[in-house]
């Protein structure tokens, strides 16, 4: 047997070193308080709950669904956008649905990365951006977050070579992992740069929905012109709790769209229906709890800055995404005092690193904890620094 050579272009998967550490530790009795994943505590309210049985005990939805899914769900999404956004958009021609936004994302690349093309990615960034370039045959080529540009990448900074050779560009506000956000003003010169170097912007924006403060981030859609050179990602995995159901879509650039329905098409068989009439129940339903669970996370975020300040942990606090990014001592690599915080805290961050080579100096809090879980990561926190 002999793997395929892609596979050995594939970073280590430095998420699986700090799980196994983990499940370690818990082997031999250590009670972990997990900060790492951002996947909400909280369960999926219960009239999408209920959406989703009803659609289940229905025949019709037992067979293969359409990779483009229902027409319903596509208006339902397009409607959202309309109202939240203010951004109208075509159901049946810009706006695919996804099995999560995960997927489409991994996929994107195949319908635009060439062997030898290059991929502009933010680093630190959430990894599928690089890993389907990777797939695909492409070369990242990683646009810096650094903090004294608040995270933004600085496009004049791209080399003219590496923008010629880019076939897409890859952006996420608010982002994964530094919580940073962006303005409509960073949205526009991003059209521009596009524009400029004849390539196509994916902007994944699975977080517009957690935000605090009164704050809401906008979407890349709302440029005029952003129709004409990319596509924005969004998921119901983050706004209603539903990441175990896997539902997402992309809106945008017909063509884009188009382009990533025929990759489909031909690997998956679309969402299953019960999940697709759940989707389109939250959507359409109730928003309430949308704020009830931002309020919830603004609590912990406040908490737990406060705590880290206390630690010498550095971290701004965010404006939006359940994520707090901060900053270690001196002297140490994220890897190295991740394992400290678990071997002598007993809590687990996720690396800076394990979002790219930017992210050393930086670990990852999630907020996605319950509220007596996150206070006892804070007392042990402050009794270790004691
Ligand atoms: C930036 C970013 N994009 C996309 C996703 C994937 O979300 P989904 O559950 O829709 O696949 C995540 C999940 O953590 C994320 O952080």
């Amino acid at each position: 047997m002999k793997l395929a050579r892609r596979l050995d272009r594939l970073p280590p998967y430095l998420f699986v070193q700090v799980n196994q550490r983990i499940a370690e530790l818990r082997s031999r009795g250590k009670d972990i308080i997990d900060f790492g994943i951002g996947d909400p505590d909280l369960p999926t309210p219960a009239h999408i709950i209920e959406r989703m049985c009803r659609a289940a005990r229905d025949p019709a939805n037992h067979r293969y669904p359409e990779t483009n899914g229902l027409e319903e769900l596509r208006r339902a999404i397009a409607d959202w956008y309309e109202k939240r956004f203010g951004v109208t958009l075509d159901p049946a021609k810009e706006v695919l649905p996804l099995i999560g936004s995960k997927e489409g994302i991994g996929h994107m690349a195949l319908c635009f990365v060439e062997p030898g093309d290059v991929a502009l990615v933010p680093d630190p960034g959430y990894p599928p951006f690089s890993l389907g370039t990777i797939l695909a045959g492409g070369q990242p080529y990683f646009m810096p977050l650094k903090e004294e540009n608040d995270f933004l990448p600085d496009f004049e900074a791209i080399p003219e070579k590496a923008a010629r050779k880019a076939k897409l560009m890859w952006l996420n506000y608010p982002n994964n992992p530094t919580g940073a956000t962006a303005d409509l003003e960073f949205f526009e010169r991003a059209v521009h740069f596009a524009r400029r170097y004849d390539l196509a912007i994916c902007h994944d924006a699975p977080y517009t929905e957690i935000a605090f403060d009164g704050y809401k981030p906008p979407s890349f859609m709302q440029i005029p012109g952003a129709k004409d050179v990319g596509v924005e990602f969004h998921s119901l995995s983050k706004t209603y709790h539903m990441t175990g159901w896997r539902v997402g879509m992309v809106v945008g650039n017909a063509e884009m769209v188009n382009a990533l329905f025929r990759v489909k098409s031909n690997l998956d068989s679309g969402i299953p229906q019960a999940i697709q009439h759940a989707a389109v129940e939250a959507l359409r339903g109730s928003q309430e709890h949308v704020a009830e669970h931002n309020a919830i996370f603004q609590r912990r975020r406040d908490k737990l800055v406060k705590a880290l300040s206390e630690v010498g942990l550095r971290a701004r606090t965010p404006r939006a995404t359940f994520y707090v990014w901060a900053r270690i001592p001196e002297g140490y690599t994220s890897m190295a005092f991740t394992n400290r915080l678990l071997d002598e805290v007993g809590i687990a961050v996720t690396p800076g690193t394990g979002y790219g080579k930017e992210g050393e100096g930086y670990i990852r809090f999630s907020l996605t904890i319950p509220d007596d879980r996150l206070e006892q990561g804070i007392i042990r926190l402050l009794a270790w620094h004691a």
